[in-house]
């Protein structure tokens, strides 16, 4: 394998020649990914190889740029490279030559042997910047934080005096990495994930030209029941607040990445930690990064995909995606909710819609059939008798494979259930909900080829999953126990490819 033989001139090669070599590799396999029976519609998705966390979220010179931790030469992960891809509405990617690969030396280990983790960008005098880990395993300490740039916004060169951040602050320990960078006031501001006494921190730094830094010290810890290391931080206004994103672990173990909500005081570097919730539900949810684009909206993806899951498309030669992006906002009564941004409307094709409809039993349900669609449905809860009702999708036809979405009216939870839902991680994930004032729950329901996103009630809640059904398996019922159930409204669309393959 590439990356093996790779091994003998690795490290005499500069990052130019890393990054040609990893660029030319993933075009020469990219027509090889023989069998697209799991490549999503409408998600995006590393051409070959592997993905793991958005990275570098950004809108630079109109288009809009996704980097990702990216390892070219095999569906699993390794040194980490960054991938690129860019768009101009978030929703049809093209993918762009590899960004960052690792190559640099530094003193007498390497710089980044081990990968160019995750991290952010910026645009400063029109030059697009990029803030990463740089990540060695031959060295003391294993984690520093580097920095690349590029006038064209697709070839990087790394800073000469890399690394701009070369130790871990007394605060934080060698986990020390994850770099999120943003304006404010005219200074640049940086948090960083580490750990120290058992507690998740995000250690803050502040620069006037992105080179300098100084430490500030730890914005926000753990209470103690936030885990034990926080991943990927990302700290930024959000209306009349500021929110800090993290992904938390419990020692080896990585959880759902939660938002916390509170009042940001730059001078004394503390971030107040007022209320907090989990920013999904689901299994399929990591490291997710925000940016706030011209249009001024906060938005937000995540690496759709888990540590230690089971990948069934890890055959196909691929393996890795990022969640539809989502916008961040308040609904009208402050509550705090995620939604779809505009832009996938786009994607619609092929529309069904019903009214007043009533459910009993289990009803097979042709029209909203499909295996990349999104449904619209608003329920009458107060006006339904049945505890439990809700959705079987991507049902083969003798029913042995289904994905169940339930709404549990006693416990007020929404239930996506994949006992039977195919090859990939099982479990039933719930969500809470609380019943509109009108006595409705709305479901908003995004299925791809490979996953399903339930966002509860206009963006309250979501619950995000990989699913590996057979593709024949496309059959829709929806069901009723002991009782009957009624929908006020549904619609149904069709969302087409936004691949060539
Ligand atoms: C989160 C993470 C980051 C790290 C990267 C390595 O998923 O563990 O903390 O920078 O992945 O690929």
């Amino acid at each position: 394998m590439l990356h093996q033989s790779k091994g003998d001139n690795f490290m005499t090669q500069n990052h130019s020649e890393q990054v040609n070599q990893a660029t030319k590799y993933i075009k020469q396999q990219e027509n090889k990914v023989g069998n697209t029976k799991y490549r999503l519609n409408y998600h995006m998705m590393p051409p070959v190889g592997w993905m793991n966390d958005p990275n570098g979220l950004v809108q630079y010179k109109g288009d809009y740029h996704l980097f990702y931790q990216h390892y070219p030469y095999e569906p699993v992960w390794g040194p980490m490279h960054w991938g690129h891809a860019i768009s101009k509405d978030l929703v049809n990617w093209e993918h762009l030559p590899v960004a960052l690969a690792p190559s640099e030396f530094y003193d007498n280990g390497t710089l980044d042997d081990h990968g160019c983790f995750s991290g952010s960008a910026i645009e400063k005098d029109n030059e697009l910047y990029l803030i990463y880990t740089g990540h060695s395993i031959e060295r003391d300490p294993m984690q520093v934080q580097c920095i690349a740039k590029s006038a064209d916004g697709i070839h990087f060169t790394k800073e000469s005096q890399n690394p701009i951040i070369d130790h871990f602050p007394k605060d934080g320990s060698k986990d020390f990495r994850d770099p999120k960078v943003w304006q404010y006031d005219n200074q640049y501001y940086m948090v960083v994930g580490s750990k120290k006494d058992g507690k998740g921190k995000a250690l803050f730094y502040q620069s006037s030209n992105l080179i300098d830094w100084t430490y500030k010290g730890v914005v926000a810890e753990s209470n103690g029941e936030q885990g034990d290391m926080w991943e990927c931080p990302d700290l930024f206004p959000l209306e009349k607040e500021h929110a800090l994103i993290l992904s938390p672990m419990y020692g080896e173990k990585n959880e759902k990445p939660i938002i916390i909500f509170g009042e940001m005081d730059y001078k004394a570097a503390k971030f107040s930690q007022e209320r907090s919730m989990l920013l999904d539900y689901g299994h399929d949810f990591y490291a997710p990064q925000t940016l706030k684009d011209e249009k001024g909206r906060r938005i937000m993806m995540g690496w759709m995909d888990m540590w230690f899951s089971k990948r069934p498309s890890e055959e196909d030669g691929w393996v890795g995606a990022m969640t539809i992006p989502r916008e961040l906002t308040y609904n009208h009564n402050g509550v705090f909710i995620q939604q779809p941004i505009e832009e996938l409307k786009a994607l619609r094709t092929d529309h069904h819609h019903i009214e007043d409809f009533e459910i009993h039993g289990v009803n097979r349900f042709s029209k909203f059939d499909g295996i990349a669609t999104e449904l619209c449905m608003d329920f009458d809860i107060i006006n339904s008798d049945s505890p439990v009702f809700g959705l079987h999708l991507r049902c083969s036809i003798d029913r042995s494979e289904k994905t169940i979405i339930k709404i549990d009216t006693i416990n007020e939870e929404v239930i996506v259930d994949l006992t039977l839902a195919g090859k990939g991680e099982s479990g039933v994930y719930k969500a809470p909900y609380n019943i509109e004032a009108n006595g409705k729950l709305n479901l908003r329901v995004f299925l791809d080829k490979t996953s399903i996103e339930v966002f509860v009630n206009h963006g309250e809640q979501v619950i995000t999953n990989r699913i590996y059904p057979d593709a024949s398996s496309k059959e829709v019922d929806l069901f009723a126990e002991k009782g009957k159930a009624r929908i006020v409204k549904a619609d149904k669309w069709s969302l087409r490819s936004v691949w060539k393959e």
